[in-house]
C-alpha cells in the first residue's frame, strides 16, 4: 500500500503523481485559507483534533532539535479569564472558545540534550559527534549566567573570530531567546495550518501584557510567553478585510 509519504518518493509510479499533485494543492488551499480570525462560533474546538494539530506542530523545526516550546492550554475559567485581560481583552476574545499560550524556553537546552542523546543511545544510533554536539557544544552556546555577562563575552569572542572565518554566535542571553522564540513560532506556524486543515481557525495574539501573562503561567526566567493564539470555528464576519499583501519584490529576492 502507497501512504502518503511515500508519495514523495521518485522511485514510485509516475501514475501517483496526479495525488502528489491533490496534496500539494490542498497544501497551498490551507495556506490560502488560513486567516486571522477576530469572530468566532460558540462550537468548542474538540479534543482530538486539539490533539491531532498538537501532535502536528510539536514536529516543527527547531534550532538543534531543542524544541524550545511549551502549549499551555488555558481551560480553567478563572485562569481564560485572567489570561483575556493579560491580552488586553482584545475583542475576539469574547467569542473564542479556546484560548492557549505557547511559550518560548531557554531553560530546558539542558534536559532536551540529554533526551536527544538517550534517545539516540537507546536507538543504538549516538556518534562521537553527537555526544560532541550536545553534550559539550549546546552547553557551550546556550549556557548563560544570571547577568547575562557570559553570554556578552561569548558573543564578542565569537564576532572577533567571525573576523576571521565563519563562525555561529555563540549567544548572547538575547540571542539565545531569539532563537527559543524563532523555534516557537515556527510551531505556532504549523499549528495554526493544521487547525485549518481541521475546519478550525485561530488568531495569533502578541497584544499583551509580558509580565503579567508570565505571572499568571508560573513562569521563570528562562521562559517568556512566545504569542497566545485563539482558536475555533469562524463565523461570517470573522475576516476584516481581504488579504493584503506588500508586492512580491519586497520581499523576496535573489542574489
Ligand atoms: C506575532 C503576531 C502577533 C499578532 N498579534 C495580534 C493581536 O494581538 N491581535 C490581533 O487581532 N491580531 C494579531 N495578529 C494577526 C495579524 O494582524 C495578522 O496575521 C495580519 O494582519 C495578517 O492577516 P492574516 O493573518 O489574516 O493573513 C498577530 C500576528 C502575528 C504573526
Amino acid at each position: 500500500m502507497v501512504t502518503r509519504l511515500d508519495l514523495w518518493d521518485s522511485s514510485i509510479p509516475s501514475t501517483c503523481e496526479d495525488r502528489v499533485n491533490d496534496i500539494a494543492a490542498t497544501f497551498h488551499q490551507i495556506a490560502d485559507a488560513r486567516r486571522s480570525i477576530r469572530e468566532f462560533l460558540p462550537d468548542p474546538v474538540p479534543d482530538e483534533v486539539l490533539d491531532r494539530c498538537l501532535e502536528s506542530a510539536l514536529k516543527a523545526p527547531s534550532s538543534s532539535n531543542l524544541q524550545h516550546w511549551e502549549f499551555v492550554i488555558l481551560r480553567n475559567p478563572d485562569v481564560r479569564q485572567k489570561a483575556d485581560r493579560v491580552c488586553l481583552d482584545q475583542k475576539l476574545l469574547k467569542s473564542a472558545p479556546l484560548l492557549v499560550a505557547l511559550v518560548a524556553h531557554t531553560d530546558t537546552w539542558r534536559r532536551n540534550s540529554r533526551y536527544i542523546l538517550e534517545s539516540l543511545d537507546s536507538r543504538g544510533l549516538l556518534r562521537p559527534s553527537q555526544k560532541r554536539y550536545w553534550g559539550k557544544l549546546i552547553p557551550l552556546v546556550y549556557l548563560q549566567d544570571p547577568l547575562g555577562l557570559l553570554g556578552l563575552a561569548k558573543h564578542a569572542l565569537s564576532r572577533g573570530i567571525s573576523l576571521f572565518r565563519p563562525m555561529p554566535s555563540m549567544q548572547s542571553k538575547a540571542a539565545g531567546k531569539i532563537t527559543a522564540h524563532k523555534s516557537t513560532a515556527l510551531a505556532a506556524a504549523t499549528f495554526m495550518l493544521a487547525l485549518r486543515a481541521e475546519g478550525y481557525d485561530s488568531c495569533p495574539i502578541e497584544g499583551f501584557d509580558p509580565w503579567r501573562a508570565s505571572k499568571l503561567l508560573g513562569l521563570k526566567g528562562g521562559a517568556e510567553v512566545c504569542m497566545f493564539l485563539a482558536i475555533g470555528k469562524r463565523t461570517d464576519q470573522a475576516i476584516w478585510w481581504d488579504r493584503i499583501l506588500v508586492p512580491k519584490e519586497w520581499a523576496v529576492r535573489e542574489m
